[in-house]
């Protein structure tokens, strides 16, 4: 599996010490991860590795464990169901203390905070801000259904009965809220119906349409789904680069210095330019390409 993710279109892969991974397990998969990160391969994927959370009596283990063995080779620890600002800044003094001990650059490491109880959400704010560290704020659906005590087995379905919205929805701004207010990523976490694309689609469909930066995947099979969900349509990207071209243009001294101008049918504006400028970047980022770029009208 380590060597077949290698070699698949994912930004980012994570290595996991903590529930995918039993507890008879863990000491043999830390010497694996530190192999398999030092071995490289990784192309320019982010190289992540989840450590066990601070309540167990794994996490120090894990830590200066993979860190010391291959804290040269590694991008971000993830730290699961995350309670408090303390617990993200335990792992900042811990990992500042083994990057100057290796003689690492100190802060190179980033943590991504994993929200997975009714604590962690509460406190998010205070976690996206515990320490500069802090890169990502994730969603853990599974764990956090069963931290509330949610009527349903189904990971990011809609629970039976609840027939009036989005039981995430709540959830999913509270996490989007704290990683936009601090300039941090927000990754929505896993669907465990590996077979079922169009379910992904329709679950990573809602968080992608809130602004969610992407969503964690489980097996190669949903990869393309969701580089394309996260990805904007062909058409809204050409659309942004237009608005983004055109408003250029317009705002220019040979465009005439205006403000807010029609494109086609549409009123645009310095806040259409913002609203392009999320798109395009996704897109941009994306590797997408414009068919039928506007140009100015003749002068
Ligand atoms: C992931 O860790 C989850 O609990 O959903
Ligand atoms: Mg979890």
């Amino acid at each position: 599996m380590i060597d077949k993710a290698r070699t698949l279109p994912a930004d980012q892969v994570f290595l996991d010490l903590e529930d995918a991974c039993a507890p008879l397990a863990k000491p043999d998969a830390r010497k694996t991860i530190v192999a398999s990160l030092n071995e490289g391969g990784w192309g320019d994927k982010a190289r992540v590795v989840r450590v066990n959370d601070w309540t167990t009596e794994w996490t120090y283990r894990d830590v200066t464990e993979v860190v010391e063995g291959a804290g040269a080779n590694l991008d971000c620890l993830m730290l699961p169901k995350v309670q408090t600002a303390e617990q993200v800044h335990a792992l900042d003094l811990l990992l500042t203390q083994i990057e100057k001990t290796m003689g690492y650059e100190v802060g190179k490491i980033g943590i991504e905070a994993q929200i997975e109880n009714a604590q962690g959400l509460v406190n998010v704010n205070a976690i996206a801000t515990a320490s500069p560290r802090v890169e990502t704020i994730i969603f853990g659906p599974a764990d956090f259904m069963a931290s509330i005590n949610m009527k349903s087995l189904v990971v990011g379905e809609q629970p039976p009965g609840y027939d009036v919205g989005d039981a995430y929805h709540y959830i999913l701004m509270q996490i989007l809220m704290a990683a936009r207010a601090n300039d941090l990523q927000a990754i929505d976490g896993p669907y465990l119906q590996i077979r079922d694309v169009d379910g992904f689609k329709r679950v990573a469909g809602r968080s992608a349409a809130l602004g969610f930066d992407g969503k964690w995947v489980l097996h190669p099979g949903q990869i393309d789904a969701a580089n394309e969900t996260y990805s904007p349509l062909q058409e809204d990207y050409e659309h942004a680069e237009n608005i983004l071209d055109a408003y250029e243009y317009f705002t220019s001294e040979a465009g005439g210095r205006r403000g807010a101008v029609m494109l086609g049918d549409e009123m645009i504006d310095e806040a259409s330019r913002k609203m392009a400028l999320v798109i395009s970047s996704k897109g941009r980022a994306a590797g997408m390409k414009r068919e039928s770029p506007w140009t100015p009208p003749e002068a």
